[in-house]
């Protein structure tokens, strides 16, 4: 049924992450999709340009997903997994860590990427506790790091606008340098050249507080939230090293990166690092029921359970960890991703995808274009006292042409769904050119 809403109903909704003003004056809805396109409500098509928000790696309402959910929700609505289970949650998992990275033998479940943040960074805290380790308290992110919306996440998160509005936020916490640098790496395909040293900048952090007060350091392999900044060659490696060092617990978090964004399951994968924790969400259940992970190596759930058999290993837990739907959705989207060998289509798209992006090199205001795997940035020159105005116009004009594409600041961020085929990519790119030229 086409729900037509007046313009009076959509006072009531409190939008996230958004100019709820300018955006009821003018709202852009969408009400169904199918693979890599939605239908507004007025029956138009849209490209879908940034896979929902980052999620819907599959494509849209995909057979097997769909169906899953659909029995499970007849079979089986609710279960708790505290002292109880449920076998579609322990089967979800052993399906999981089957894809996961080398070494990564466990899944905490949660029901969102700030979640499984949140998860992390409390079960490093414990990890250290657990080891003797209790001084190492202190919680590392970085500059324009972007890592859910908890006060955890708020807190080693590194986007300004995103902190500033509640106060001190958690203590103890403290951030490297982002790896940004437009006049040394402008216009780089995929790795940029310039910047593995920043990861020394770790080392600045240990020399001020010390390694016996640190517990963890998390990153995003390629900062996608605010901008797409992709790690110079070499600097995830060498952030690796300092960790491993300092006894510091390494936690990447791959709420977008994982499930096949970058060509390989997991970003752990494409830089060849291996850290002590993954988080995710999104690709999980490909968007269709709220659902996080935490994947942990075994010598961090091995911390938790060393006590007495009766023990509670691990004060931390959600009433929803495992959900029933939840595990239904992720198992049908594993069997789709792995039907169709999306966990590494990015790889072959990749070539096509590059030419194409960079292609639109020299239109109007481009200050800058990166890619990756199948993720793609255009930054635009600010407009002077008006930023973001200029990737926001553009934004709103690839809509009204029939392209869903995600802005940030001003630069406009590109990762359709993985299932997109090259004529579909030719497709995107025509209407974002053509934005571009016309745009002023
Ligand atoms: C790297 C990263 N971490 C955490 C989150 C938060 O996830 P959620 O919005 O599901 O809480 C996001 C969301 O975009 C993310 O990109």
């Amino acid at each position: 049924m086409n729900v037509q809403l007046k313009t009076n109903d959509l006072e009531a909704f409190f939008m996230p992450f958004s100019a709820n003003r300018q955006f009821k004056k003018a709202p852009r809805l969408l009400a169904s999709a199918k693979d890599t396109h939605y239908f507004t409500q007025d029956g138009r098509k849209i490209l879908d340009g940034t896979s929902g928000l980052w999620c819907v790696n599959a494509g849209h309402c995909r057979p097997r997903i769909v169906e899953a959910i659909q029995k499970q929700a007849a079979e089986l609505d609710f279960a708790g997994t505290f002292q109880m289970g449920h076998p579609k949650a322990f089967e979800a998992a052993s399906r999981l860590v089957n894809i996961a990275p080398k070494g990564f033998d466990h899944v905490f479940f949660t029901n969102s990427g700030s979640e499984s943040v949140e998860t992390a960074l409390k079960i490093a805290l414990a990890y250290h506790r657990a080891k003797g380790n209790a001084s190492k308290v202190r919680l590392i992110g970085r500059e324009r790091g972007y890592h859910g919306v908890n006060f955890g996440g708020t807190s080693v998160g590194g986007i300004s606008p995103n902190r500033k509005m509640f106060g001190t936020l958690v203590a103890g916490v403290d951030h490297i340098r982002h790896t940004h640098d437009l006049a040394k790496n402008a216009f780089s395909k995929g790795e940029p050249e310039h910047g593995a040293d920043l990861a020394d900048d770790l080392e600045r952090l240990v020399a001020l507080h010390d390694a016996s007060t640190i517990a963890a350091v998390i990153v995003e392999p390629v900062a996608c939230s605010t901008g797409v900044l992709i790690p110079p060659k070499g600097y995830l490696k060498r952030l690796e090293a300092i960790c491993r060092k300092h006894d510091i617990l390494l936690i990447f978090d791959e709420v977008i990166t994982g499930f096949g964004r970058l060509g390989t399951p997991f970003g752990a994968d494409y830089f060849d690092v291996s850290p002590d924790m993954i988080t995710g969400a999104k690709g999980v259940t490909n968007g269709t029921i709220p659902m996080g992970v935490v994947f942990l190596k075994s010598h961090i759930y091995e911390a938790f359970t060393t006590g007495p058999e009766n023990a509670i290993d691990l004060f931390h837990g959600y009433t929803y960890s495992g959900h029933p739907m939840a595990a239904a959705a992720a198992i049908g989207t594993l069997d789709t991703y792995q039907e169709e060998g999306l966990l590494t289509r990015a790889a072959q798209l990749a070539p096509y995808w590059q030419e194409r992006v960079h292609a639109l090199k020299g239109l109007p205001h481009v200050i800058d274009i990166r890619n990756i795997g199948l993720i793609g940035a255009i930054e635009f020159a600010p407009i002077p006292d008006a930023p973001a105005q200029r990737a926001y116009s553009r934004f709103v004009k690839c809509f009204e042409r029939g392209l869903l594409v995600r802005q940030t600041g001003d630069i406009i961020a590109l990762s359709p769904p993985l299932i997109i085929t090259e004529s579909e990519i030719d497709q995107l790119f025509d209407i974002f050119t053509a934005v571009l030229k016309e745009a002023d």
